[in-house]
Protein backbone atom coordinates (compact mmCIF):
# COMPACT_ATOMS: atom_id res chain seq x y z
CA UNK A 1 0.00 0.00 0.00
CA UNK A 2 1.29 3.42 -0.65
CA UNK A 3 0.32 6.68 0.84
CA UNK A 4 -0.42 9.75 -0.71
CA UNK A 5 -1.13 13.32 1.46
CA UNK A 6 -3.77 15.50 0.14
CA UNK A 7 -4.35 18.76 2.13
CA UNK A 8 -4.12 16.92 5.24
CA UNK A 9 -5.09 14.08 4.85
CA UNK A 10 -3.40 10.51 4.63
CA UNK A 11 -4.98 8.14 1.75
CA UNK A 12 -4.05 4.89 1.60
CA UNK A 13 -3.64 3.57 -2.21
CA UNK A 14 -3.00 0.01 -3.71
CA UNK A 15 -1.36 0.71 -6.97
CA UNK A 16 0.05 -1.24 -9.84
CA UNK A 17 1.38 -1.42 -12.68
CA UNK A 18 2.63 2.06 -14.77
CA UNK A 19 1.22 1.54 -18.31
CA UNK A 20 -1.75 3.06 -20.14
CA UNK A 21 -4.61 3.25 -19.91
CA UNK A 22 -5.08 3.60 -16.26
CA UNK A 23 -7.44 2.56 -14.27
CA UNK A 24 -9.06 3.84 -10.94
CA UNK A 25 -11.12 1.54 -8.73
CA UNK A 26 -13.85 3.42 -5.90
CA UNK A 27 -15.11 1.27 -3.21
CA UNK A 28 -19.16 1.88 -2.06
CA UNK A 29 -20.13 2.72 1.87
CA UNK A 30 -18.26 1.55 4.73
CA UNK A 31 -15.71 -0.55 2.17
CA UNK A 32 -11.94 -0.36 1.11
CA UNK A 33 -9.96 -0.67 -1.72
CA UNK A 34 -9.73 -4.71 -0.40
CA UNK A 35 -13.02 -5.03 -2.60
CA UNK A 36 -11.34 -5.05 -5.94
CA UNK A 37 -8.85 -7.02 -5.22
CA UNK A 38 -9.13 -9.83 -7.27
CA UNK A 39 -9.71 -7.23 -10.38
CA UNK A 40 -6.79 -5.49 -9.57
CA UNK A 41 -5.01 -9.07 -10.01
CA UNK A 42 -6.82 -10.32 -12.73
CA UNK A 43 -6.30 -7.10 -15.04
CA UNK A 44 -2.96 -6.56 -17.05
CA UNK A 45 -0.69 -4.07 -17.73
CA UNK A 46 -1.96 -0.75 -17.03
CA UNK A 47 -1.87 1.75 -14.35
CA UNK A 48 -4.41 0.19 -11.64
CA UNK A 49 -5.30 2.45 -8.37
CA UNK A 50 -7.55 1.70 -5.78
CA UNK A 51 -7.66 3.70 -3.21
CA UNK A 52 -9.36 3.95 0.42
CA UNK A 53 -11.46 6.79 1.01
CA UNK A 54 -10.94 9.15 4.00
CA UNK A 55 -11.89 7.47 7.49
CA UNK A 56 -12.26 4.04 5.53
CA UNK A 57 -9.79 0.92 5.62
CA UNK A 58 -6.10 2.49 6.36
CA UNK A 59 -6.83 6.30 5.21
CA UNK A 60 -6.94 8.73 7.46
CA UNK A 61 -8.69 11.86 7.60
CA UNK A 62 -12.79 12.26 7.89
CA UNK A 63 -15.62 10.95 6.07
CA UNK A 64 -17.64 13.07 4.13
CA UNK A 65 -21.38 13.61 4.37
CA UNK A 66 -21.74 14.37 0.45
CA UNK A 67 -20.99 12.42 -2.78
CA UNK A 68 -19.92 15.69 -4.43
CA UNK A 69 -17.18 15.84 -1.32
CA UNK A 70 -15.72 12.22 -1.93
CA UNK A 71 -15.84 13.08 -5.55
CA UNK A 72 -13.16 16.57 -4.70
CA UNK A 73 -11.12 14.33 -3.00
CA UNK A 74 -11.24 11.73 -5.89
CA UNK A 75 -10.16 14.80 -8.40
CA UNK A 76 -7.02 15.37 -6.08
CA UNK A 77 -6.29 11.91 -5.99
CA UNK A 78 -6.39 11.68 -9.64
CA UNK A 79 -3.59 15.24 -9.58
CA UNK A 80 -1.29 13.58 -7.29
CA UNK A 81 -0.77 10.48 -9.08
CA UNK A 82 -0.95 12.16 -12.25
CA UNK A 83 -3.48 9.75 -13.71
CA UNK A 84 -3.99 9.97 -17.44
CA UNK A 85 -7.52 10.04 -18.52
CA UNK A 86 -8.62 6.92 -15.81
CA UNK A 87 -11.40 5.03 -16.34
CA UNK A 88 -13.05 5.09 -12.98
CA UNK A 89 -14.50 2.25 -11.57
CA UNK A 90 -16.92 2.58 -8.90
CA UNK A 91 -19.17 0.14 -6.85
CA UNK A 92 -22.32 1.58 -5.13
CA UNK A 93 -21.54 4.60 -3.41
CA UNK A 94 -18.26 4.41 -5.65
CA UNK A 95 -20.26 4.59 -8.37
CA UNK A 96 -22.70 7.64 -7.23
CA UNK A 97 -19.22 9.70 -7.09
CA UNK A 98 -17.85 8.13 -10.47
CA UNK A 99 -21.31 9.63 -11.97
CA UNK A 100 -20.70 12.52 -10.29
CA UNK A 101 -17.17 13.23 -11.86
CA UNK A 102 -18.35 12.51 -14.79
CA UNK A 103 -20.87 15.20 -14.85
CA UNK A 104 -18.62 17.91 -13.21
CA UNK A 105 -15.06 16.69 -14.52
CA UNK A 106 -16.04 14.67 -17.45
CA UNK A 107 -13.32 15.85 -20.11
CA UNK A 108 -10.76 14.69 -17.27
CA UNK A 109 -11.45 11.12 -17.35
CA UNK A 110 -11.57 8.37 -20.05
CA UNK A 111 -14.34 5.94 -19.03
CA UNK A 112 -17.06 5.02 -16.78
CA UNK A 113 -17.83 1.37 -14.76
CA UNK A 114 -20.83 1.43 -12.91
CA UNK A 115 -20.68 -1.64 -10.71
CA UNK A 116 -24.22 -2.20 -8.52
CA UNK A 117 -25.11 1.81 -7.97
CA UNK A 118 -27.64 3.79 -9.70
CA UNK A 119 -28.21 7.72 -10.47
CA UNK A 120 -30.58 7.74 -7.18
CA UNK A 121 -29.52 5.91 -4.40
CA UNK A 122 -32.16 6.23 -1.61
CA UNK A 123 -31.40 4.49 1.74
CA UNK A 124 -33.76 2.10 3.77
CA UNK A 125 -34.81 4.49 6.81
CA UNK A 126 -34.44 1.82 9.11
CA UNK A 127 -30.60 1.67 8.14
CA UNK A 128 -30.20 5.78 8.88
CA UNK A 129 -32.11 5.44 12.33
CA UNK A 130 -30.47 2.21 13.43
CA UNK A 131 -27.29 3.70 12.89
CA UNK A 132 -28.34 6.21 15.64
CA UNK A 133 -28.88 4.16 18.23
CA UNK A 134 -27.18 0.24 17.52
CA UNK A 135 -24.48 0.25 15.88
CA UNK A 136 -23.75 -3.55 15.23
CA UNK A 137 -26.65 -5.04 15.00
CA UNK A 138 -27.40 -2.42 11.90
CA UNK A 139 -24.16 -3.34 10.38
CA UNK A 140 -25.35 -7.12 10.77
CA UNK A 141 -28.48 -6.21 9.22
CA UNK A 142 -26.86 -4.09 6.26
CA UNK A 143 -24.55 -6.93 5.77
CA UNK A 144 -27.59 -8.99 5.63
CA UNK A 145 -28.53 -7.26 2.22
CA UNK A 146 -25.36 -6.55 1.15
CA UNK A 147 -24.45 -10.05 0.28
CA UNK A 148 -25.87 -12.53 -2.31
CA UNK A 149 -26.40 -16.04 -2.84
CA UNK A 150 -22.81 -16.59 -3.75
CA UNK A 151 -20.88 -14.66 -1.01
CA UNK A 152 -19.20 -17.25 1.53
CA UNK A 153 -19.26 -16.98 5.21
CA UNK A 154 -15.16 -15.76 4.95
CA UNK A 155 -16.04 -12.67 2.92
CA UNK A 156 -19.19 -11.78 4.99
CA UNK A 157 -16.83 -11.82 8.30
CA UNK A 158 -14.19 -10.09 6.37
CA UNK A 159 -17.34 -7.29 5.16
CA UNK A 160 -18.49 -6.93 8.94
CA UNK A 161 -15.34 -6.67 10.54
CA UNK A 162 -14.46 -3.81 8.11
CA UNK A 163 -17.51 -1.64 8.38
CA UNK A 164 -17.91 -2.12 12.20
CA UNK A 165 -13.70 -0.85 12.33
CA UNK A 166 -14.55 2.57 10.47
CA UNK A 167 -17.34 3.53 13.23
CA UNK A 168 -20.86 4.78 13.02
CA UNK A 169 -19.76 8.28 11.68
CA UNK A 170 -18.27 7.09 8.32
CA UNK A 171 -21.12 4.66 7.80
CA UNK A 172 -23.75 7.26 8.57
CA UNK A 173 -21.88 10.12 6.61
CA UNK A 174 -21.49 7.32 3.69
CA UNK A 175 -25.01 6.58 3.95
CA UNK A 176 -26.54 10.47 4.22
CA UNK A 177 -24.44 11.24 1.13
CA UNK A 178 -26.09 7.86 -0.88
CA UNK A 179 -29.55 9.01 0.50
CA UNK A 180 -28.84 12.72 -1.13
CA UNK A 181 -27.65 11.56 -4.50
CA UNK A 182 -29.49 11.65 -7.44
CA UNK A 183 -28.55 12.51 -11.26
CA UNK A 184 -31.44 10.38 -12.45
CA UNK A 185 -32.38 13.44 -14.71
CA UNK A 186 -28.64 14.25 -15.58
CA UNK A 187 -27.13 11.50 -16.83
CA UNK A 188 -28.26 12.45 -20.62
CA UNK A 189 -25.10 14.45 -20.02
CA UNK A 190 -22.80 12.11 -19.81
CA UNK A 191 -20.53 11.73 -22.45
CA UNK A 192 -18.06 8.64 -21.94
CA UNK A 193 -17.62 5.18 -22.65
CA UNK A 194 -19.76 3.49 -20.02
CA UNK A 195 -20.58 0.07 -19.31
CA UNK A 196 -22.37 -0.72 -16.14
CA UNK A 197 -22.49 -4.32 -14.20
CA UNK A 198 -25.18 -5.59 -11.99
CA UNK A 199 -25.50 -8.62 -10.12
CA UNK A 200 -28.80 -10.50 -10.97
CA UNK A 201 -29.79 -10.78 -7.13
CA UNK A 202 -28.78 -7.18 -5.83
CA UNK A 203 -30.90 -6.33 -3.37
CA UNK A 204 -29.53 -2.99 -1.95
CA UNK A 205 -29.21 -1.81 -6.09
CA UNK A 206 -31.28 -3.75 -7.72
CA UNK A 207 -31.02 -4.27 -11.23
CA UNK A 208 -33.94 -1.43 -12.39
CA UNK A 209 -31.66 0.95 -11.28
CA UNK A 210 -29.04 -0.14 -13.82
CA UNK A 211 -31.29 -0.94 -16.67
CA UNK A 212 -32.17 2.91 -15.81
CA UNK A 213 -28.73 3.70 -16.36
CA UNK A 214 -28.20 2.08 -19.57
CA UNK A 215 -31.17 3.90 -21.23
CA UNK A 216 -30.54 7.31 -20.06
CA UNK A 217 -26.80 7.05 -20.99
CA UNK A 218 -25.73 7.15 -24.21
CA UNK A 219 -24.11 4.61 -25.32
CA UNK A 220 -24.52 2.46 -22.54
CA UNK A 221 -23.81 -1.40 -21.97
CA UNK A 222 -25.01 -3.62 -19.74
CA UNK A 223 -23.57 -6.71 -17.77
CA UNK A 224 -25.59 -8.89 -15.51
CA UNK A 225 -23.89 -11.55 -13.44
CA UNK A 226 -26.44 -14.15 -12.28
CA UNK A 227 -26.29 -15.77 -8.66
CA UNK A 228 -24.64 -12.29 -7.54
CA UNK A 229 -25.73 -9.49 -5.22
CA UNK A 230 -24.73 -6.35 -4.10
CA UNK A 231 -20.82 -7.41 -3.85
CA UNK A 232 -21.00 -8.81 -7.54
CA UNK A 233 -17.54 -8.45 -7.66
CA UNK A 234 -16.25 -10.34 -4.64
CA UNK A 235 -18.63 -12.67 -5.27
CA UNK A 236 -18.26 -13.21 -8.80
CA UNK A 237 -14.63 -12.00 -9.68
CA UNK A 238 -13.70 -13.97 -12.64
CA UNK A 239 -17.17 -12.37 -14.32
CA UNK A 240 -16.99 -9.08 -13.09
CA UNK A 241 -13.27 -8.80 -14.24
CA UNK A 242 -13.68 -10.23 -17.73
CA UNK A 243 -16.55 -7.78 -18.19
CA UNK A 244 -14.26 -5.03 -17.25
CA UNK A 245 -11.54 -6.32 -19.43
CA UNK A 246 -14.04 -6.96 -22.69
CA UNK A 247 -14.93 -3.12 -22.09
CA UNK A 248 -11.05 -2.51 -22.53
CA UNK A 249 -8.09 -3.33 -24.35
CA UNK A 250 -6.92 -4.99 -20.84
CA UNK A 251 -7.00 -8.77 -20.83
CA UNK A 252 -7.39 -10.94 -17.83
CA UNK A 253 -3.84 -12.30 -16.75
N1 LIG B 1 -32.90 3.95 -10.82
C1 LIG B 1 -34.13 3.69 -11.31
N2 LIG B 1 -35.28 3.81 -10.57
C2 LIG B 1 -35.14 4.20 -9.30
C3 LIG B 1 -33.88 4.48 -8.72
C4 LIG B 1 -32.74 4.34 -9.54
N3 LIG B 1 -31.52 4.61 -9.07
N4 LIG B 1 -34.07 4.84 -7.43
C5 LIG B 1 -35.38 4.80 -7.21
N5 LIG B 1 -36.03 4.41 -8.33
C6 LIG B 1 -37.46 4.23 -8.51
C7 LIG B 1 -38.02 3.23 -7.51
O1 LIG B 1 -37.90 1.91 -8.00
C8 LIG B 1 -39.44 3.70 -7.40
O2 LIG B 1 -40.15 3.25 -8.53
P1 LIG B 1 -41.70 2.77 -8.39
O3 LIG B 1 -42.42 3.98 -7.87
O4 LIG B 1 -42.04 2.38 -9.79
O5 LIG B 1 -41.67 1.64 -7.43
C9 LIG B 1 -39.31 5.22 -7.48
O6 LIG B 1 -38.08 5.46 -8.19
C10 LIG B 1 -39.20 5.90 -6.13
O7 LIG B 1 -38.25 5.21 -5.34
P2 LIG B 1 -37.37 5.84 -4.16
O8 LIG B 1 -36.88 7.15 -4.58
O9 LIG B 1 -36.33 4.84 -3.80
O10 LIG B 1 -38.37 6.08 -2.95
P3 LIG B 1 -39.29 5.07 -2.16
O11 LIG B 1 -39.88 5.89 -1.07
O12 LIG B 1 -40.20 4.37 -3.11
O13 LIG B 1 -38.31 3.95 -1.53
C11 LIG B 1 -36.49 3.01 -0.27
C12 LIG B 1 -37.28 4.27 -0.60
C13 LIG B 1 -35.31 3.41 0.60
C14 LIG B 1 -37.36 1.98 0.46
C15 LIG B 1 -35.98 2.37 -1.57
O14 LIG B 1 -35.20 3.33 -2.25
C16 LIG B 1 -35.14 1.13 -1.42
O15 LIG B 1 -35.65 0.05 -1.17
N6 LIG B 1 -33.82 1.27 -1.66
C17 LIG B 1 -32.90 0.18 -1.76
C18 LIG B 1 -32.33 -0.21 -0.44
C19 LIG B 1 -31.22 0.67 0.07
O16 LIG B 1 -31.24 1.12 1.19
N7 LIG B 1 -30.19 0.86 -0.75
C20 LIG B 1 -29.03 1.60 -0.32
C21 LIG B 1 -28.31 2.09 -1.51
S1 LIG B 1 -26.67 2.58 -1.06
Amino acid sequence: MSKVTIGKEEISCLQKGGGKPSWLFLHGAGGTHRHWGKQIQGLGNATLASLDLPGHGRSKGKGRQSIEGYADLVVEFIDALALESPTVIGHSMGGAIALDLALRHGERLGGLVLVGTGARLRVMPSLLEGLRGEYESTVDLLCGYVYGPSANEEMVRLGREEMLAIGPEVLTGDLLACDRFDVMDRLGEVRLPTLVICGEEDQLTPLKYSQFLVDHIQGARLVTIPEAGHMVMLEKPQETTEAIARFSPLTPS
